[in-house]
């Protein structure tokens, strides 16, 4: 965690590596993952799509075409074919390759090493995936996360309630970047399902901070590509920064 000064306290706030250590290594595969739990990140936040042939993989995008050799949607491609392809080139020669890594393979390596914050990625593509998803934390009794730290979020709200109605135990997020949902009703709404509310960071005020602690969730904020973006979250006391660069500290301390 980072120790960041608030109120003339010390207070912890959670250090999440974007799609790995992001800003170092190619987002979203095994060296970015890895470089995260070099870098003492509390969690990394890892984007969840599905293959052709059902198999739960990581990678942000829809299509494959800017992060790796390959061209095409995640959807329409078997995981032999996605497994194919380069997904390290993209971020320099050093990385060539790595591939897109499986959900399974996240949970199985890192679990218990580094918390793990799962991104349901554009859910409406890929029906059923959210019962995937359960059926693999169920499998490994992540489902009921007391020491090991599972988080699911989405941009998907629907998603997001299926979720929660599947895995009640697992704290669940909503992501948005939208002013229209930091309205004191649509707060309480989320408030329903949601343990945290997780915006971009250009919507965040002290006002919402203190909105979203009153409601009882949590706000993690994204996403942190320079030191003065992480000053301003810091100086806001949210819970949490969701940054490409997870070495970044409070110069206040
Ligand atoms: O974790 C928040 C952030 O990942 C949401 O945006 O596009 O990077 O998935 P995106
Ligand atoms: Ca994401």
């Amino acid at each position: 965690p980072i120790a960041a000064k608030t109120t003339g306290e010390f207070r912890q706030m959670d250090n999440v590596a974007h799609r790995g250590a992001s800003g170092y290594t190619p987002e979203n595969t095994i060296a970015a993952f890895d470089k995260a739990v070099e870098m003492k990140a509390d969690y990394i936040e890892i984007d969840v799509q599905r293959s052709k042939d059902g198999k739960l993989v990581i990678i942000h995008d829809t299509t494959v075409d800017r992060t790796t050799d390959g061209t095409g949607r995640v959807k329409d491609l078997t995981y032999e074919q996605l497994s194919a392809l380069d997904a390290g080139s993209f971020k320099g020669e050093q990385f060539k390759g790595e591939k897109i890594p499986t959900f399974e393979e996240v949970l199985d390596r890192y679990r218990g090493k580094i918390g793990i914050l799962i991104e349901l990625k554009s859910p409406e593509l890929y029906p059923g995936i959210e019962e995937s998803i359960a059926q693999q934390l169920k499998k490994r009794n992540l489902d009921r996360p007391q020491n090991e730290k599972i988080i699911i979020q989405s941009f998907n709200f629907e998603s997001m309630k299926k979720m929660d109605a599947l895995l009640p135990k697992v704290p669940i997020g909503v992501l948005t970047s939208s002013k229209s949902h930091t309205t004191e009703q649509a707060l309480k709404d989320f408030s329903a399902y949601a343990d945290y509310f997780n915006p971009s960071y250009g919507i965040v005020t002290k006002d919402l901070v203190n909105d979203v602690h009153s409601l009882g969730m949590k706000i993690s904020s994204w996403t942190v590509r320079s030191q003065e973006a992480a000053d301003f979250l810091f100086s806001m006391d949210v819970d949490a920064i969701i940054t490409d660069y997870p070495d970044y500290v409070d110069p206040r301390n």
